[in-house]
């Protein structure tokens, strides 16, 4: 059996490809999930990609993958740094999730040092691009398979 793994992507990375590109670079999210599901297919794992710029969604979208899904990636965008409901979700789900940025948070503003995810993710990872992703599908596969 394949093992499940949900990317959730949160607010305004809808916008990649056209959203501050010396930061995010020119791809758009289509080519990031395209990129996604192709890494995750080579591993063996069903993947499946959401997005949404609303908390409330998010949340919704975690709390779905209770008792379906075996791992998540979650990209959280601004929510990251303050949505302690979205850190609920996930602990509430007991579903070992890997917390992904694009860019160094810890190299821009300070309000973007802080994430409250972080003590209940598996593990933290940023500043690789796309490439984050794929280690964040490798990471999930050490620790189910
Ligand atoms: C981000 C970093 C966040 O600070 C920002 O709000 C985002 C994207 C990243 O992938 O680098 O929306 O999560």
């Amino acid at each position: 059996m394949h093992k499940k793994i949900k990317v959730i992507h949160g607010p305004n990375l809808n916008m990649l490809g056209i959203r501050e590109p010396e930061i995010y670079g020119h791809e758009t999210l289509a080519d990031l999930e395209a990129y996604i599901i192709k890494e995750a297919t080579r591993l063996n794992f069903e993947v499946s990609c959401f997005q949404s710029n609303s908390e409330g969604a998010i949340i919704d979208e975690i709390q779905s993958c209770y008792n379906t899904f075996h791992g998540i990636i979650l990209n959280a965008g601004a929510y990251t740094h303050y949505s302690y409901a979205i850190r609920d979700a996930i602990s509430s789900v007991m579903i070992p999730c890997v917390e992904v940025h694009l860019s160094n948070i810890l190299e821009r503003e300070d309000f973007r040092h802080i994430s409250v995810i972080e003590p209940v993710c598996i593990k933290q990872i940023m500043g690789l691009g796309k490439e984050g992703y794929a280690l964040a599908l490798n990471v999930l596969k050490e620790k189910l398979c």
